[in-house]
């Protein structure tokens, strides 16, 4: 039976066993990825490393996996160097796999530092210039995490619900949740807002939230379809709409002037109906009555 130096002690150990199991066996901890004791050593995920000093030879870093102990062998589990090593071969692995969970616990469990998981984010600041500058709930910001600028929910759950950010965003890095009475933003496993839902008045689905629907009131005019703020949804907006389709007709370039509008010839009864029917300001019908331009009048 070979006698080893471990971490200073000196130890008698099986010589039919690789290192790695006879460093477990003693009650030490390892991190190992690629072992598996049914299988030949294959040294991958180098996570085994320990440093090993033969007689005669200077200390060097090996997998303990693949070694077999030798008579005066000095190992040490604890120093710099199997430190460093650990270091290098999780910064492998998680180029490989950077959202690993299981290769980040066990970095976390070893001290070691892999920096924030990647989350889809390019950084644009399109969320957080729309949610501040057209949204106005100021609900998501930069901010540095272990040296890395992140979008986060900023302090004081200023999100509405509305979820614009996530249909600004370019990579799809914010998600969005409706679930049961709830919608949930999120980032990342941080939630921006959770917010409960409100039915539409005239379908019943839970369609926005209310933080939502009070802040486009106060900050909004009356529907023009609707002539008033209505929790109604987008689908249920547009068919409750009694709006009047004004569509010009156009007579050898001119517009047809008092023109009764297509789709309702009864007298308007209405006066959202009435502004309806005034002449025609918009500028499809200005572009339709357009004389035609020559070069030579100009
Ligand atoms: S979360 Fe999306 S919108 Fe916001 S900065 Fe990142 S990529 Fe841009
Ligand atoms: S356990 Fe993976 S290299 Fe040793």
């Amino acid at each position: 039976m070979p006698e080893i130096i471990l971490n200073g002690q000196p130890l008698q150990v099986p010589e039919d066993k690789n290192l790695l199991e006879i460093l477990r066996g003693e009650g030490l901890r390892i991190p190992s990825l690629c072992y598996h004791p049914a299988l030949s050593p294959a040294g991958v995920c180098k996570l085994c490393a320990v440093e090993v000093k033969t007689p005669g030879r200077e200390p060097k870093v090996r997998l303990s996996c693949a070694l077999r102990p030798k008579d005066g062998m000095e190992i040490r589990t604890d120093s710099a160097a199997v430190y460093d090593a650990r270091v290098k071969a999780f910064q492998r692995l998680v180029q490989y796999a950077p959202e690993s969970p299981v290769i980040r616990t066990l970095a976390e469990e070893y001290n070691i530092d892999l920096g924030p998981a990647p989350d889809e984010c390019i950084r644009c600041r399109l969320c957080t210039r729309l949610c501040r500058e057209i949204v106005g709930a100021g609900a998501l910001t930069m901010k540095k995490v272990n040296g890395t600028e992140m979008v986060v929910p900023a302090e004081g759950n200023r999100c509405i619900g509305c979820g614009t950010c996530v249909n600004i965003c370019p990579t799809g890095a914010i998600k969005l949740k409706d679930e049961g009475f709830f919608r949930t933003i999120s980032i990342r496993d941080e939630i921006i807002g959770h917010n409960p839902l409100v039915r539409c008045e005239a379908c019943g689905n839970l369609f926005a939230t209310q933080k939502f629907l009070s802040r486009v009131e106060k900050t909004t005019d009356a529907h023009p379809h609707v002539k008033a703020h209505h929790q109604y949804c987008p689908t249920c907006a547009k068919l409750l709409s009694d709006r009047i389709q004004s569509v010009v007709p156009v007579k050898n370039n001119q517009p047809v002037q008092n023109a009764v509008p297509v789709n309702n010839t009864q007298p308007v009864q209405n006066p959202m109906a009435v502004k309806t029917v005034a002449p025609i300001q918009n500028v499809m019908a200005v572009k339709t009555v357009k004389p035609p331009q020559t070069g030579g009048d100009q």
